[in-house]
């Protein structure tokens, strides 16, 4: 193993590796046996990696704080994604994910999130049997291409086909199967290639068959495309549209099944939605980030490019070039306070967690704090809402499951189920 980079003064080390570099059955409790054993701040040492891990409520204000010149978020979640994404996905992209969200209102999508949504309900009847992370999977494809692929890809002959291979490419496999990614490298990531191929080719006929801009956000990425001759431009048009698709699909699809989950857990809740109104108001948002709250699995990580000074409150590290800083959402988000283990919207004021009172906002995290906040947090809260408003206001769900665990090996987004979660739909 090369030298690993300096931490001065240096840590505890646990005893302990990351699950892309040895079996880690639980990360959870892999990762919280190592916060037991050494305190709030300690190292992992993984593979060629040195990581250090923050916990205490200083210590997550210094890793919120780094500028991305010091410790990049860009660079760390490049490491991740390209153990399962093939490299040149990542190349000549002319469209950040975030540049797409920067218009101040939500007009741009929102005809397009309803119709998703209205295609997506169109298939369920009465009596259906359907698996809730199965089916926010599948909207969140619809919305999410409808979105940026251009609502018109939902009539696509091909739709079917796009998902399936969109599926294979799964950029989110690198943290949701963290020990599959040693069977994609030996592959040379042989599926992954093939499914890009077919994703591109098919929104690049979707995307060639649009002659005049429509005002959505396909026509943001198209106009970065426009000096380009026609060939160069479908594909970086289709790769730019994938590349945001394979992003939205870590967390939204996710965080939008547990907050389904949690509604047929709480009759109780879910009546207050039904018939929200004036105090109520804003419940359903409040009933989102709840479940985003509970069902984060993220593992934060930023890769240090230049000498940086983090404090923790009882230490300040200098920390060479090449560790990584990382911190581990599921450990914070869920027992920084008393009640935090539990189900509770009301815990939420707007935007602002009040209960338990005082907590400092870094100790829990649904879309980021700092330089790296979500910049899809409006679209995202705004495509749940609206998912649970029209599914609750058109069915019945009646729970087939006992308990919802989430998938232990993950570390990354928000949780899979380690099942399926059925429910049966009936007429209301
Ligand atoms: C429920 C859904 C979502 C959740 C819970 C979520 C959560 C987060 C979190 C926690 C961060 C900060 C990560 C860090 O500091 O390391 C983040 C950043 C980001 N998210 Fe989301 N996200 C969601 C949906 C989306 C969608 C739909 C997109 C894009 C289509 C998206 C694009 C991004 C981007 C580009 C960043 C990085 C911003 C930057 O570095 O400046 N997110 N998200």
């Amino acid at each position: 193993m090369a030298d690993l980079p300096l931490i001065t003064p240096m840590p505890m080390v646990a005893d302990c590796v990351l699950p892309w570099d040895g079996p880690v059955s639980d990360t959870v409790a892999a990762i919280g046996a190592a916060r037991s054993a050494c305190g709030d701040t300690f190292v992992i040492d993984s593979g060629d990696d040195r990581y250090l891990f923050l916990f205490s409520p200083v210590g997550l204000q210094s890793f919120y704080a780094v500028p991305e010149q010091h410790a990049s978020k860009g660079i760390a979640d490049w490491k991740m994604l390209v153990r399962k994404l093939p490299d040149e996905l990542f190349d000549g992209r002319r469209t950040l994910p975030h540049e797409l969200f920067t218009r101040p209102n939500v007009s741009g999508y929102l005809d397009a999130l309803e119709e998703a949504i209205s295609l997506q309900l169109a298939e369920l009847s009465p009596g259906d049997e359907i698996d809730l992370f199965d089916f926010t999977r599948r909207l969140g494809h619809r919305m999410g291409l409808a979105s940026w692929g251009g609502r018109e890809i939902l009539r696509s002959a091909r739709f079917e086909e796009l998902v399936a291979a969109l599926d294979v490419l799964d950029g989110s496999e690198a943290f949701v199967a963290p020990t599959r990614m040693q069977e994609v490298a030996q592959s040379g990531k042989a599926a992954e290639r093939a499914a890009m191929a077919t994703a591109e080719q098919i929104l690049a006929d979707s995307i060639a068959a649009r002659h005049s801009p429509v005002g959505d956000l396909l026509d943001m990425i198209l106009e970065r495309w426009a000096d380009a001759p026609d060939a160069e431009r479908l594909t970086g048009v289709a790769r730019d549209v994938i590349l945001v698709h394979i992003g939205s699909m870590s967390n939204l699809f996710a965080a939008l099944g547990w907050s389904l989950v949690h509604l047929v857990q709480h009759p109780d809740v879910l009546a207050r939605v039904r018939t929200s109104q004036d105090a109520d108001q804003d419940l359903v948002t409040r009933c989102v980030l709840e479940s985003t709250r509970i069902g984060q699995r993220s593992i934060m990580l930023r890769t240090v490019l230049e000498p940086v000074s983090i404090d923790d409150g009882a230490h300040t590290y200098e920390v060479s070039p090449g560790a990584t800083l990382a911190t581990f959402l599921p450990l914070t988000n869920m027992d920084s306070g008393p009640g935090l283990d539990r189900y509770d919207p009301d815990r939420w004021q707007g935007p602002r967690l009040v209960s338990p009172p005082g907590l400092p906002a870094e100790l829990v995290t649904t879309f980021g704090h700092g330089p790296h906040t979500c910049p899809a947090r409006p679209f995202s809260v705004t495509a749940m809402s609206r998912v649970i408003e029209r599914l609750f206001d058109a069915f019945d769900l009646e729970a087939l499951f006992d308990d919802a665990r989430p998938r232990p090996g993950q570390i990354g987004g928000v949780a899979r189920a380690a099942e399926p979660c059925m429910v049966v739909l009936r007429d209301r």
